[in-house]
């Protein structure tokens, strides 16, 4: 059994790789910007140093967002051949930005803070009586917590859009009065591995956990469980960091991160998702051999 890696070689590539190791198998890791496509009479290849990309047969795809769409077609191309690719969603049913999140979020029965977006940033002046302040402004391809900013007043918030031009598009969104989010890892679609509490950083409104956040681990309840999964579901994703927010007696769903990292929630649950996601993708690949 073969396993590629396609993603950056950080630590936790490091333990995926242990793990595939552990268990007998072989594995190599290439980056996306690597790809080489190769378009030949009758044959339609992928390759990275001269190797052949599509003689593996379990694909991990862990980091592809500047090279999202080679990463689409590339992913596609092993679907149609019968591999096992992980997260496949990203070949046939992936937009990426937060609004498509809220759409489906929202779509599943599931809360979703209020949440805004004006597709010409000039036109923020339309909608910003409809707003209650303060609000966070978060970019749509946002990932750890960078770019996002909170306003407390028309002003600042209209100003800010109108140095933005239009190639750039944001989430205008109820700021919750939270001391922080969890976040909840779900594997093999079905199975919640655990949660953490990530506190919001001192002087600062985010909590993610790159920005150093203090976190602990948090007991998933019965309601927990399934918005965990049913965002999941919702999304379509194998593996996915769920974040939820408590505020006004309810669960908010924040962010579902279809390639999460774990260095922290491992620290903190001696949970190692590495594990689980290797062990799913076998069971994946041994029913698809059937
Ligand atoms: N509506 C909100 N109200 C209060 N805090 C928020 C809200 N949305 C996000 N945050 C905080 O900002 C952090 C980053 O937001 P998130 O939507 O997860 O973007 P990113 O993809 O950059 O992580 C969250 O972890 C949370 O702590
Ligand atoms: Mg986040």
């Amino acid at each position: 059994m073969k396993f590629l890696i396609v993603g950056p070689k950080t630590e936790n590539t490091k333990d995926l790789i242990l793990e595939i190791k552990k268990r007998g198998a072989l594995v190599d890791v290439v980056s996306p910007k690597e790809f080489v496509f190769f378009v030949e009479q009758g044959e339609f290849s992928v390759k990275v140093r001269k190797k052949n990309l599509l003689e593996y047969d379990i694909y991990l795809l862990r980091g592809y967002n500047k090279t999202l769409t080679e990463t689409r077609i590339f992913a596609e191309l092993l679907l149609s051949k019968g591999k096992v690719v992980i997260d496949g969603t990203v070949a046939f049913d992936y937009i990426p930005s937060k609004l498509y999140e809220a759409s489906k979020i929202l779509r599943a029965g599931l809360n979703y803070p209020k949440t805004v977006l004006v597709t010409d940033n000039k036109r923020v002046e339309e909608v910003v009586n409809e707003l209650e302040f303060p609000v966070i402004v978060k970019p749509i391809y946002g990932q750890q917590g960078q770019g996002i900013n909170k306003f407390n007043n028309k002003i600042d918030l209209i100003n800010f859009l109108a140095q933005k031009d239009n190639s750039e598009k944001f989430l205008i969104q109820k700021f919750l009065e939270i001391d922080g989010d969890i976040r909840v890892f779900v594997v093999g679609r079905r199975m919640v591995l655990g949660a953490m509490k990530r506190f919001v950083v001192p002087g600062d409104f985010r909590s993610n956990a790159s920005l150093g956040a203090r976190a602990e681990s948090f007991p998933v309840d019965e309601e927990i469980e399934d918005i965990a999964l049913r965002s999941c579901e919702a999304m379509n994703y194998e593996v996915a960091g769920v974040d939820l927010a408590r505020f006004d007696k309810k669960w908010y769903v924040i962010e579902v991160n279809s390639t999460p990292q774990w260095q922290k929630f491992k620290g903190i649950t001696n949970i190692n998702p590495a594990q689980e996601i290797v062990s799913y993708a076998i069971k994946k690949y041994e029913k698809n051999k059937r």
